[in-house]
């Protein structure tokens, strides 16, 4: 595709540590970063503020070009912007979790945001984080991984970001999630061809970055 910028896919269901890796990845080797899932975040969040019914798919398609969305791609300071506002805090509020499975589903949606998810990639090194990169968003990537944790330990270290929201609950609605984002017809959360497959269960996050980071430079080493 003659694309020069090296890039580096990250995979996986929610919890399974793809945020803290791919920033931590992103800050060692200076690198952008690019979370694809505050992207959808981001397009839900404007569907909300207009009104849109999430569940109606036509509804969802024909607003899918309307928001504007800028990604910021600083691994230490992560921001998107949803039509000139700040919505970094926003787009992880409840009503935007329980609305995001059913409009990522939606494939005018999908399409929209690989145009910009693609224009961005294409500027440089890069990591990117999300369900679907190494299997349809950036095939060619230099490295793929597929990260995985038991729910039990997804759903802990959700709770905890989330500021002690309740274990169980968390797991119910990360399992569901799951269960749309891995179904859906357009993309799903899938293992790609050629990605490497971490459990990060009984890893810590340095354990981890430092895998994807030997990963890396085996596949600068050979490009
Ligand atoms: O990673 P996250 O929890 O912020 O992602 C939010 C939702 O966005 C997730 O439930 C599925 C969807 N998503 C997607 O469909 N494709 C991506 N590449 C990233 C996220």
């Amino acid at each position: 595709t003659g694309r020069t910028g090296i890039v580096v896919a990250l995979d996986g269901p929610s919890g399974s540590g793809k945020s803290s890796t791919s920033r931590g990845v992103a800050t060692r080797l200076g690198f952008r970063y690019l979370d694809t899932g505050a992207m959808f975040r981001a397009i839900t969040l404007g569907m909300l503020k207009a009104g849109v019914d999430v569940h109606d798919a036509d509804a969802v398609a024909a607003h899918a070009g309307v928001t504007q969305i800028v990604s910021g791609t600083d691994p230490s300071n992560p921001t998107i912007h949803v039509d000139g506002e700040d919505a970094s805090v926003a787009i992880r509020g409840e009503d935007v979790v329980a609305a995001v499975s059913p409009v990522a589903a939606v494939p005018a949606v999908r399409t929209r945001l690989l145009e910009l998810q693609r224009e961005i990639i294409g500027a440089g090194d890069i990591v990117v984080e999300g369900r679907d990169i190494g299997s349809v968003v950036a095939p060619d990537a230099d490295v793929k991984l597929y990260l995985t944790a038991d729910p039990a330990a997804r759903a802990a270290r959700r709770a905890l970001e989330e500021g002690g929201s309740d274990v169980a609950a968390t797991e119910a609605s990360l399992l569901a999630r799951d269960r749309i984002d891995s179904t859906r017809t357009t993309a799903p959360l899938t293992m790609a061809d050629g990605a490497v497959h971490i459990d990060t269960t009984f890893f810590t996050l340095d354990e981890v970055i430092d895998q994807v980071l030997e990963l890396v430079e085996a596949a600068r080493a050979g490009r």
